[in-house]
């Protein structure tokens, strides 16, 4: 089967825009001085690698101009949509300006987007630093824990992604993803709070209420009694869109406070309106953190990171020199401004909240009739289909979902890929997906989940 050439047997909602003619190298010239030149370690998607040259809102064009519905947004980045015109336009305007200053001066974007950043936070969360990257953005949060509470440890989940340098792969809690080097010291591992896969009995509350108590029995058994930080994302991404019960995560704070600690949300993936009911993940469970991270979609593809603290919390940083060459780049900045409007402005956030409400549903019924489909989990548009070849023994199917990925490639719909075994596919699209596209990716991913089991 060729993979490559889309056979569109559904059709996908018109969309107005023209790609512009490619002119630039064949999709083989680009593939072939890829695999020479660059690090074979960056793996692409599909067996025969999509080649991606234009981007408009929630849609991805290739080479040869084959139009496809992104509902993985370059992995979770681009909330707004593939080159928004007002962000594309701010862009311009700044890069046309002024391209850099770091932060050793004053600049009007670093502060106003700091401020915006602090109005939609809660009250003491009021303090902004700028780093280009998620795995940045942690490894700066962990130092500040550390430098705040005079503590080492930290307690972060199983199952759980904050990135690839070395405190944050340290974070990361996936072999997958983990070199046989040092990375981080000091950070421990608790029990994820997910009901599908735990190793407790019991209904989701009992499941999260025993997962916040294995914290307590790390910082006993593992730690000298006090920890720095508890470090969570609200929905784990990579780890294949899981969570625990509402109440897992307040339960999780107060033993962390109860030791010291301060309790750090990662939204690199949840934030800015994607869980459609609250603008950030943390939220969804009633929680205030300490430090709140993000990246990804506040730039929309711009590299763009945030630690946000309180103020007490931020002057720990102070009592050294600390610097970052890109910390507030002003390009990023005017991406990041124009993202925090166009969320407004388009209405995103209730926008994921209705598509994704739908999306769900569909997927829920999808459940009915596949057995491969072994739980549906998510809010808004941060969804996810976990496929197994049993539903009692929960095996993953990690082949099914690979196939279910190459065939709605075919189709012209884009998905992701995560958890342990690579066998829960990700939905998180641009914000900006519609109800007419979601309707079109349902039945692509129906007839998909028949093919792959064929
Ligand atoms: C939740 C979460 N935290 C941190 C990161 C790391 O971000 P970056 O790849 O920008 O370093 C990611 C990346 O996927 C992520 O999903």
């Amino acid at each position: 089967m060729n993979n490559h050439a889309p056979v569109m047997n559904q059709e996908m909602p018109p969309c107005a825009h023209k790609p512009r003619p490619y002119g630039g190298p064949t999709r083989d010239d680009v593939l072939a001085e890829r695999r020479q030149y660059y690090n074979p370690a960056a793996f692409t998607y599909y067996e025969e690698p999509l080649m991606i040259v234009e981007g408009f809102m929630q849609y991805l064009f290739d080479e040869a101009g084959r139009r496809y519905l992104d509902l993985i947004g370059g992995i979770v980045t681009i909330s707004c949509g593939h080159c928004h015109p007002s962000i594309v336009n701010r862009m311009q305007e700044q890069i046309a300006t002024l391209q850099h200053t770091t932060t050793i001066y004053l600049n009007p974007l670093q502060s106003e987007l700091a401020r915006r950043l602090a109005e939609k936070m809660p009250a003491d969360l009021n303090v902004t630093y700028f780093v280009n990257s998620g795995s940045e953005a942690n490894e700066l949060a962990v130092n500040m824990a550390r430098a705040y509470t005079g503590h080492t440890d930290i307690v972060a989940l199983r199952n759980a992604y904050h990135g690839t340098s070395s405190t944050s792969l340290g974070l990361t809690s996936l072999h997958t993803w983990k070199y046989p080097v040092p990375t981080g010291h000091s950070i421990h591992h608790a029990i994820c709070p997910d009901p599908y896969r735990s190793p407790f009995a019991g209904t989701p509350e009992e499941i999260a209420y025993k997962s916040a108590e294995d914290i307590r029995d790390l910082i006993q058994f593992s730690t000298p009694g006090n920890v720095a930080a508890f470090i969570v994302e609200p929905i784990q991404g990579v780890g294949g869109v899981t969570y625990g019960a509402p109440n897992y995560l307040k339960h999780a704070f107060e033993i962390t406070r109860e030791y010291g600690g301060l309790c750090i949300a990662d939204e690199v993936q949840t934030g800015f309106g994607r869980t459609g009911e609250r603008y950030w993940g943390f939220e969804n469970y009633h929680v205030v953190p300490d430090i709140v991270t993000t990246a990804k979609g506040i730039g929309n593809g711009a590299p763009l990171a945030a630690v946000t603290t309180t103020r007490d919390i931020a002057e720990a940083l102070t009592s050294r020199l600390h610097f970052n060459t890109f910390g507030g780049n002003p390009v990023s900045l005017a991406a990041g401004l124009g993202v925090l409007d166009v969320i407004e402005e388009d209405r995103l956030q209730e926008n994921a909240r209705a598509v994704g409400k739908h999306f769900k549903a569909g997927m829920e019924s999808l459940r009915k009739s596949h057995q491969l489909i072994g739980d549906v989990r998510g809010i808004g548009l941060m969804l996810g289909l976990e496929l197994v070849t049993d539903r009692s023994t929960k095996e993953p199917a990690a082949a099914a979902a690979g196939a279910v990925m190459e065939i709605a490639k075919r189709e012209g719909v884009l998905l992701g890929r995560g958890g342990l075994a690579g066998n829960v596919l990700r939905i998180k699209p641009p914000l900006c997906v519609t109800i007419a596209d979601v309707d079109f990716a349902l039945s692509v991913l129906d007839s998909a989940l028949t093919e792959a089991v064929r």
